[in-house]
């Protein structure tokens, strides 16, 4: 195994509580996959593994769309929602084809998909992730200053 596994820290936060935590928690899975997977793939197949991942990813990006479309992401950054969008729909396009290897019995590199999932989920949250917590945030802060 040489994708080494990867903490949590606070240059990853957002600052939108809900996200965070659930960027922690597929971390967290992420982290465990990386565990399960450096076992004997006899003993611990892979594609239920990729397959549990993909469904938190899954749970978590229909909470990132739902917070975007509350807050009008879309009518304020437009082309950063949907290229925000697109990256959700690529990573989920991108795991379905490995998990279709798998089941069709192709060879998959343990390696080359954890690097894949690890590089991914750190680019988009230090990058796309931030940026819709920013204007979250911002948001937040402009609402709540009228609030009660
Ligand atoms: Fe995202």
């Amino acid at each position: 195994m040489t994708v080494p596994q990867v903490s949590w820290n606070d240059s990853y936060a957002t600052g939108v509580a809900e996200i965070d935590a659930q960027h922690k928690i597929l971390l967290h899975i992420l982290n465990d996959a990386r565990a399960k997977l450096s076992q004997s793939s006899a003993a611990q197949p892979i594609e239920p593994i990729v397959r549990d991942l993909l469904s938190y990813a899954l749970y978590h990006f229909e909470t990132e769309e739902a917070l975007m479309l509350e807050f009008g992401y879309a009518g304020a950054l437009d082309a950063e929602e949907a290229a925000h969008r697109g990256q959700h729909r690529a990573f989920t396009a991108k795991v379905k084809s490995v998990m279709e290897d798998l089941r069709g019995g192709e060879a998959v590199s343990v390696d080359d998909l954890l690097a894949f999932l690890y590089d991914w989920l750190i680019h988009h949250i230090l990058n796309t992730d931030r940026k819709l917590g920013r204007f979250i945030l911002e948001r937040r802060a402009a609402t709540s200053g009228v609030a009660p």
